[in-house]
């Protein structure tokens, strides 16, 4: 198939994006893309594509600028019920962490989730999932934590692959059993930390090496493990304890991420680089000498604009500071039930524009090439170039600067992922 004619081609060619380099898009003026099976082939202008191709179907795309699927590189994407009450509370002046200390927040999600049958879970993941498509996300992480228990945990891993070989959407998994000190050890958070070490990743392993071979999953970096995941916080994971966590899951083989400095400023970013973390994630109370350790690294910084809008918090990610470092970043939605019940990434870009300070350009570099780096599959998907994923978008716009200036809705027109044809609804 070629697709000839848009008006924008934006590659994203030429790997990751770090520093003052980010916004290089690579954009070709009257594009064109050959698509053969699931695989990009060729990629330039339609005269030369149109030459070197004359017998190729056609799809037309006069009008509509064309990029690269969004990565959603930090989801909570899969979880029951909702916490539409506990948005009331927060009005009223409750913040995040009180109602989180008080039993409620993530634990009443995991209420939900523990009660919830595997079909009723996929059920209620399902249209969140459809929706994240729809918006143009071709590749999602999504993290359990909302079991916080062996087995409830396993069950939300096992949910993520079963919704991934379903598709269109591809899912890389995470593992958060360190997202909250669940109910039965109140008060003993190194007891539960001791068991998330000595029990549930080691359970996780032997369950993921049996029964991962079962599932089509193409999206993990070239690892045979999920990630593991810690939510490095006041009132959740110390230092200390997201330390043996993480150190003991990268003894196990587990690639690694962090929740760092969403609320407090307790030093997560630096130990994800020292770990050689995938990426680094939140970061909005971080500090100079954090954003310094990053950018020695290859860990990415992933900004979440949307949780601060969420919570409605003024501070944001520091993306001028971490860029001037020279350290990589990219965008994520965080779609969870607390904080930011959003599926659509070309939000998550117009709040970057406004709040972090983005151009468009740098915005979506953010959710495409640098995304997939933050999954470790830059090798593969998020950028436009031959022997690459045939993930793309066709969007209802004629110049990418749309992405960012307007929100609240849906720019895209149809997705195509792996080389097949999803029109866009809504
Ligand atoms: O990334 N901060 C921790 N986890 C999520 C919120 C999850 C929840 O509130 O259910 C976040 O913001
Ligand atoms: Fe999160």
């Amino acid at each position: 198939m070629l697709i000839h004619s848009t008006p924008q081609l934006i590659t994203l060619s030429g790997g990751p994006q770090r520093g003052r380099d980010l916004g290089r898009l690579g954009l070709i003026e009257n594009g064109a893309v050959l698509v053969q099976g699931e695989t990009i082939i060729a990629v330039g202008t339609t005269n030369e594509l149109r030459a070197a191709y004359p017998a190729e179907p056609t799809l037309d795309a006069s009008g509509r600028t064309i990029l690269p699927g969004f990565v959603d590189p930090h989801t909570h994407a899969i979880w029951a019920g909702d916490r539409a009450a506990e948005f009331e509370l927060r009005l009223q002046g409750k913040t995040y962490l009180e109602i989180l200390a008080a039993g409620g927040g993530i634990i009443s999600t995991v209420r939900a989730t523990r009660q919830a049958s595997p079909e009723q879970l996929c059920a209620e993941t399902r249209p969140r999932l459809a929706r994240m498509f729809a918006h143009g996300t071709t590749t999602a992480e999504v993290k359990t934590g909302y079991g916080l228990e062996t087995a409830a945990e396993i069950k939300m891993l096992e949910g993520i692959l079963a919704l991934d070989a379903e598709g269109p959407l591809e899912l890389a998994p995470t593992f958060l059993g360190a997202h909250a000190i669940p109910p039965e050890f109140k008060g003993d958070p190194d007891g539960y930390t001791t068991l998330i070490c000595n029990e549930m990743l080691p359970a996780v392993k032997t369950w993921w090496q049996t029964h991962a071979p079962d599932y089509p999953i193409t999206c993990l970096p070239d690892t045979s493990l999920p990630f593991t995941d810690v939510f490095c916080e006041t009132g959740a994971f110390t230092l200390a304890q997201s330390r043996r966590i993480l150190e003991t899951a990268k003894s196990l083989g587990f690639p690694l991420k962090i929740h760092a400095d969403e609320f407090d400023n307790l030093g997560g970013a630096s130990l994800a680089a020292e770990l050689g973390a995938v990426s680094a994630d939140h970061l909005v109370k971080t500090s100079a000498a954090d954003i310094a350790a990053l950018a020695a690294g290859d860990t990415i910084a992933v900004g979440l604009p949307c949780t601060p809008f969420g919570l409605a918090d003024p501070q944001y990610t520091p993306a001028k500071a971490i860029l001037e470092a020279g350290g990589l970043l990219a965008l994520a939605t965080d779609l969870n039930p607390g904080t930011a019940w959003n599926e659509n990434m070309q939000f998550a870009i117009a709040l970057a524009c406004r709040y972090m300070k983005l151009t468009p350009a740098q915005a979506i570099a953010a959710a495409t090439i640098n995304a997939a780096a933050a999954i470790g599959r830059a090798d593969r998907i998020g950028s436009i170039e031959p022997g690459k994923q045939a993930d793309l978008l066709l969007l209802d716009v004629p110049d990418y600067r749309h992405l960012g200036y307007r929100f609240g809705g849906n720019l895209v027109h149809t997705v195509i992922k792996k080389g097949r044809v999803y029109p866009a609804k809504g």
